[in-house]
């Protein structure tokens, strides 16, 4: 009996497909969606566990197999090459995987009918201004803005049901990245965890959280977001 339920309830579920689930903001993701989705995680090159499918977003028949396969309902695309010196080198690179890479994504959903709820950045503003609302004007000021504002464009022009979320700055805990950002911040304001913080204009803000709590705060703000509209 208990199992029936339990298959029923599954089948109740939502299916839902994150993308950089190896990530920082992803692997929280698909952590606290499990409650109410049934997850299915995805991974670049490293997985995080033993159950995330491996896709190369860049490839554009993999991911509409994939997707197709998986008869998803809802996406939701962290996958990004994040590393914006990385992205000022190599923009072949940062175009292919943050534009080409959400397109991809962006057109495998809309021939599904899917949703999609592609993570942006603040980094599609220039900073001058501060608080930034949707009808203020982009102006990124480096080349991983320019393909997160890019892949925006390519998210609205290809998918018909899609969000766009852009997010500051991420803090947390991830097994093989950002401890030394978290650090080097934390050492630049004064050896406290503080968040916001805007080099010039000192337009600091601070927390109470430790790091990994903050991560998992945009993840179910997130998630919340999502299940309010899925
Ligand atoms: N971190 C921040 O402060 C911040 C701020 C604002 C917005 N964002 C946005 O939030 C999202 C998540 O950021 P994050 O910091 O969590 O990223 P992250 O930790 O750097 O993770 C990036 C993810 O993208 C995957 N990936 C990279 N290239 C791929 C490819 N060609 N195919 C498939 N997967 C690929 C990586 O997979 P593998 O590692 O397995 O290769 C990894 O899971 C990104 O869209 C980013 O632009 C981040």
């Amino acid at each position: 009996m208990l199992e029936i339920d339990v298959a029923s309830e599954r089948e109740m579920k939502k299916r839902l497909l994150v993308t950089g689930a190896s990530g920082l903001l992803g692997s929280k993701i698909a952590k606290i969606a499990r409650e109410d989705y049934e997850v299915i995680p995805l991974y670049g090159s490293k997985p995080l566990n033993s159950n995330a499918l491996k896709l190369d977003i860049t490839e554009r028949e993999q991911v509409f197999s994939l997707f197709k396969k998986v008869k998803l309902d809802t996406v939701i695309h962290t996958a990004s090459e994040t590393n914006v010196d990385k992205c000022e080198i190599q923009k072949d690179h940062a175009l292919r995987v943050n534009v080409e890479g959400t397109r991809n994504v962006a057109s495998a959903c809309s021939k599904l009918g899917a949703k999609l709820i592609y993570i942006s950045t603040d980094y599609v503003f220039d900073g001058e201004k501060g608080n930034y609302t949707e009808q203020d004007k982009p102006n990124p000021i480096n080349y991983y803005g320019v393909t997160k504002l890019e892949g925006e464009k390519q998210v609205t022009q290809n998918c018909q049901k899609y969000f766009i979320l852009r997010a500051s700055v991420l803090y947390g805990w991830h097994p093989w990245k950002h401890v030394i950002a978290i650090c080097y911040t934390a050492k630049k304001v004064g050896g406290q965890i503080k968040a916001g913080a805007k080099e010039g204009n000192a337009n600091f803000f601070k927390i109470n959280y430790i790091p990994e709590k903050l991560a998992f705060d945009h993840a179910k703000m997130m998630k919340d977001y999502i299940s309010g509209a899925a």
